[in-house]
């Protein structure tokens, strides 16, 4: 069995929008989200060793000592439900974190499959986290301006209370962001060099980010019936160029692109101009279903162009 074949980081400052972009990520790609942060606070909430011992850097905004969070990620990347990857949301940020998950995964006989790196202005990270509130149950996170809860302080999605996170304090903000500048932001330059970085204007609606981020992550295709555009995820062992796949790829509305057929490419623009109803509705964020993800070739779906 392939392991690890789907490993995509989510690279970028704090309040670039990694966590808000996390959850439809990982359901498109039918891979956990695994979001350092998110693991240190549980285990702060639960009062561990490690939780204990992460609390003063966190509370301070500084990055907790790599050998706790190297230990405490790859723990998580061997459990089972990931074993054909993860959506990695604020790990690596070190050199010798990207480089102990190197490692890691070539002894799997995986690699990062891509980098997804949301590039957003200094003073718009600071406006968004001094008003996100966050979900203490299921991590979901709001904004007072830009995505407020239905009711407020009430999680939408699970209708736990809202609290705010302790780093969101200015002063810390400006040491989170100067961390980020000094130790993360290098890692643009490994992951380019290694020909997996994807940059995405993160300083958009989130709707159009998430849209940019499937571009990434595949592409915009067009139908052949219907005069309409479609945002499609590669296949990561088609990208491989495993010999039995004819195909490239699935769409956001659940429908193949095969390798030969459906060639024509199109922008973001395009898709926006003339979107297929399904897509768009995907990547407004209606659930999408986790069945969704890439399924064998011959399994029931359809072609693109069979009813596109
Ligand atoms: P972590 O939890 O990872 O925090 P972070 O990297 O600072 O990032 P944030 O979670 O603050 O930002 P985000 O990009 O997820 O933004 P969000 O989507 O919420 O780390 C916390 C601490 O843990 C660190 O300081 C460190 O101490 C420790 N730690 C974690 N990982 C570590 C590691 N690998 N090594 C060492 N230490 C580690 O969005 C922010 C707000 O903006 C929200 O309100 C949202 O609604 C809003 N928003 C999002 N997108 C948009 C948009 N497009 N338009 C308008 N508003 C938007
Ligand atoms: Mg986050
Ligand atoms: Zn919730």
């Amino acid at each position: 069995m392939e392991r690890h074949r789907e490993v995509v980081l989510l690279l970028g400052a704090p309040g670039a929008g990694k966590g808000t972009q996390a959850r439809f990520i990982s359901d498109v790609l039918g891979v956990p989200h695994v979001a350092s942060g998110d693991l240190l606070r549980e285990h702060r909430r639960l009062g561990t060793e490690l939780g204990r011992a992460a609390q003063a850097y966190m509370d301070r905004g500084d990055l907790v000592p790599d050998e706790l969070v190297i230990a405490m990620v790859m723990e998580r990347l061997d459990r089972p439900d990931a074993e054909r990857g993860a959506l990695l949301d604020g790990f690596p940020r070190t050199r010798p974190q990207a480089e102990a998950l190197r490692a890691q995964l070539a002894e799997r006989g995986g690699a990062v499959q891509a980098v997804l790196y949301l590039a957003v202005p200094e003073p718009v990270l600071i406006e968004r986290l001094a008003g996100r509130w966050m979900c203490g149950h299921c991590q979901a996170t709001y904004h007072e301006q830009f995505k407020p809860p239905r009711q407020p302080g009430v999680c939408d999605l699970c209708q736990a209370a809202l609290s705010q996170r302790p780093d969101d304090r200015r002063e810390v903000v400006a040491n989170r962001v100067e961390v980020y500048l000094r130790d993360t932001q290098p890692l643009i330059d490994y992951y380019a060099a290694q020909g997996v970085l994807h940059r995405v204007d993160g300083h958009d609606t989130i709707e159009r980010v998430r849209a940019a981020l499937c571009a990434a992550l595949g592409g915009v295709v067009h139908g052949l019936r219907r005069d309409r555009w479609h945002l499609y995820l590669r296949h990561p062992r088609a990208v491989r160029g495993n010999g039995h796949e004819a195909w490239l790829g699935r769409t956001l509305c659940g429908k193949y692109v095969d390798r030969d057929g459906n060639r024509v490419r199109g922008t973001l623009t395009e898709f926006w101009a003339a979107s297929c109803r399904d897509c768009l509705r995907a990547v407004q964020g209606s659930p999408v279903d986790r069945e969704a993800a890439p399924k064998a070739p011959h399994s029931s779906g359809e072609a693109l162009g069979s009813s596109a």
